[in-house]
């Protein structure tokens, strides 16, 4: 098993010395190993031993200025395929359930986005207490694994649950693991998966001729933000962006587009859909006229512009033959924002508006306060981050839509 990396997590008891062990399995199979150990562990193992059997650096110090420079203790957690805490004491075990972050190991547990298989190891009477068992509950539901504990007499005297499981065997869990794509896949259920939806975002561009054009401020980062969290709840996205600056997110089919008119077509073509979110902010007006060349400056006779009305891309797909179950479309406003919200759920026919006040600076910004306008409710939701609040978003309609 080439390429494969665990970061190990070693804990302060009697077991870790059956972790130098493991260290030898993996190697054998050809799966590197970075270690942790905490101070509780190198009571019993000393990081020269460790580092000796895996041929790696061995980690020990949350504010260790060399470490850090090295490999930070972020990175340190996002670096291997899975992670891997044996022995995993009672103490590691309820650090990790409540997220306590106080030693490189917890912080570590705290901040990796991979997959954790806990090998505990502690008096059996620890194992029973309410308290780890508690823990243990918490940490699966937060979609930790586990193997062991085993059953047998202990280093304290005692007989019963609570014994590491044998290195062939956790050293076998983790190939199993290592050689499931799935297992190993991001932690987040996927409640959208099989669900279409369809994102309109940025500014659009009317052009007024070759080079001039009318648009606005809207920079695309909250359409992109709620995209990349559909997405990420297994949703097939479609995204049709009007021109903004950021690359295409993952995971998403992205249609670029300039005008309004081109925004509405790419929506229609992009139909059936799940769910229709408008993001955009679409230019209400085109000019009438647009040249095909560059308009020549005439100081002394200023062109008059007439302008036209665009296509209401949230009005004609709300109201389209095959309209989504669920249209949600946004109300950008700078006063009266519930009011006008509320006249545009029923004008638009959509199920959700999203009204934010925009009189300050939430257009082009990295933040955004939500208020959720349905028929019968308001939700509003603190000021946070444009992706915070788009996973939010997310979520809600994970649940409208099950
Ligand atoms: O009417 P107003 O522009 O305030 O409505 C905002 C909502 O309508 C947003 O969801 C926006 O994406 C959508 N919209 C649209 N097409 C337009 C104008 C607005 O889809 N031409």
């Amino acid at each position: 098993m080439d390429d494969k990396r665990i970061l190990l997590i070693i804990g302060g008891g009697i077991a870790a010395f059956k972790s130098l062990l493991l260290i030898r399995i993996l190697a054998k199979r050809g799966i590197k190993t970075t270690t942790i150990v905490t101070k509780g562990g190198q009571e019993f193992v000393t990081p020269l031993s460790i580092g000796a059997l895996s041929g790696e650096k061995v980690f020990t110090e949350l504010f260790s200025l060399s470490d850090e420079a090295e490999m930070g203790h972020i990175e340190l957690s996002r670096s291997a395929d899975l992670i891997v805490v044996a022995p995993a004491t009672a103490d590691l075990i309820a650090k990790a359930a409540h997220g306590l972050a106080n030693d490189l190991a917890s912080t570590t547990l705290l901040a990796t986005d991979k997959r954790v298989l806990f090998a505990p190891a502690m008096n059996v009477r620890m194992w029973e207490h309410p308290a780890t068992q508690r823990n243990i509950e918490t940490l699966r539901e937060n979609h930790a694994l586990f193997i062991g504990p085993d059953e047998g007499d202990m280093a304290c005297g005692e007989f019963g649950f609570g014994r590491m499981s044998e290195p062939e065997a956790i050293a076998q869990r983790i190939e199993k693991i290592l050689a499931d794509a799935t297992a190993l896949d991001d932690l987040q259920p996927k409640p959208l998966k099989g669900k279409h939806i369809l994102i309109t975002a940025g500014p659009t561009r009317e052009p007024i001729d070759k080079v001039r054009y009318l648009s606005n401020h809207s920079s695309g980062k909250q359409g992109y933000a709620i995209a990349r969290a559909c997405a990420a709840l297994g949703a097939h996205v479609t995204l049709v962006s009007g021109p903004v600056s950021m690359a295409a997110p993952e995971h998403v089919n992205l249609v670029r587009v300039e005008t309004a008119r081109d925004m509405l077509t790419a929506c229609e073509a992009a139909l059936p859909a799940h769910v229709f979110i408008a993001v955009a902010a679409v230019a209400d007006w085109r000019p009438a006229e647009s040249h095909t060349s560059k308009l020549k400056i005439d100081k002394h006779n200023i062109p008059p512009m007439e302008l036209q009305e665009n296509p209401d891309i949230l009005h004609t797909i709300a109201h389209a033959k095959n309209r989504p179950e669920l249209v949600i479309g946004f109300a950008a406003e700078t006063d009266n924002v519930l009011d006008y919200a509320r006249g545009k759920l029923a004008k638009k026919n959509c199920d959700i508006i999203v009204a934010n006040d925009v009189s300050g600076d939430v257009m082009g910004g990295d933040e955004n306060a939500m208020i959720i306008v349905t028929k019968n409710d308001i939700d509003k939701w603190p000021m946070m981050g444009k992706q915070k609040a788009a996973e939010k978003l997310a979520k809600r309609i994970a649940e409208i839509l099950n």
